[in-house]
């Protein structure tokens, strides 16, 4: 049995979840609850993986794996059945620099939060917060300006990773109002939502 290191507030266990949803594998993963901060490690897996974070998944006959892109890489080969979440090159390129782009987005989206609920309010950088959002806001206008031809195609985990970090722009960063000015990523975001996985994954 595999068992998946994680938290339900986590974007990138979302996307692993997702995924388990997505291929039919959820009944193959145990899920073990893994709570702690980059300050205070609490249980998160540092003893299986030196970085201390989540996801990370135990594997009974191979090594553990970790980060996010390769557990979702090692599920998507392994699913006996459902959508092809990697295809072939050269659509492959552009499924994986999606998934990049939704990453990126995220560790921008941690880190601002991290940095709102882990420092104290005088030692916060109001100058590092913007230039993080700076890169949240140009990486979500590339996706309205290039990408939705590619999010309006077959599933795939770029898709899958860009639903994740929209949701969680939603969940922790809501007042920035990412949907201003981004009508056709806002309207991608409200069908995607309805998937019957990503309801089942909502944070909160
Ligand atoms: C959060 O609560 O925002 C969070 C939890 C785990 C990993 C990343 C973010």
């Amino acid at each position: 049995m595999l068992t998946l290191h994680q938290s339900p507030a986590s974007p990138f266990v979302r996307k692993v979840v997702v995924l388990l949803h997505e291929t039919g594998q959820l009944g193959e993963v145990t899920l073990k609850q893994a709570t702690g901060t980059p300050l205070e490690p609490g249980s998160l897996p540092v003893d299986i993986n030196p970085l201390g974070k989540i996801p990370t998944l135990e594997r009974p006959d191979g090594c553990t794996l970790y980060d996010s892109r390769v557990i979702c890489r090692y599920l998507a080969e392994r699913a006996p059945k459902g959508p092809r979440l990697y295809p072939e090159a050269p659509r492959l390129w552009e499924v994986l620099t999606l998934e990049a782009t939704a990453e990126g987005i995220l560790d921008a989206a941690v880190g601002m939060r991290y940095e709102v609920a882990l420092r104290p309010e005088e030692r916060q950088s109001s100058e590092w917060l913007e230039a993080q959002w700076a890169k949240i806001a140009r990486s979500l206008d590339a996706l309205e300006s290039r990408w939705m031809g590619h999010l309006a195609g077959p599933l795939c985990m770029g898709q899958i990773a860009t639903g994740c970090a929209l949701g969680y722009l939603d969940f922790r960063h809501d007042a920035r109002n990412w949907r201003q000015g981004r009508p056709a990523l806002a309207d991608w975001q409200a069908r995607f939502a309805e998937r019957p996985s990503m309801k089942a994954t909502v944070p909160g």
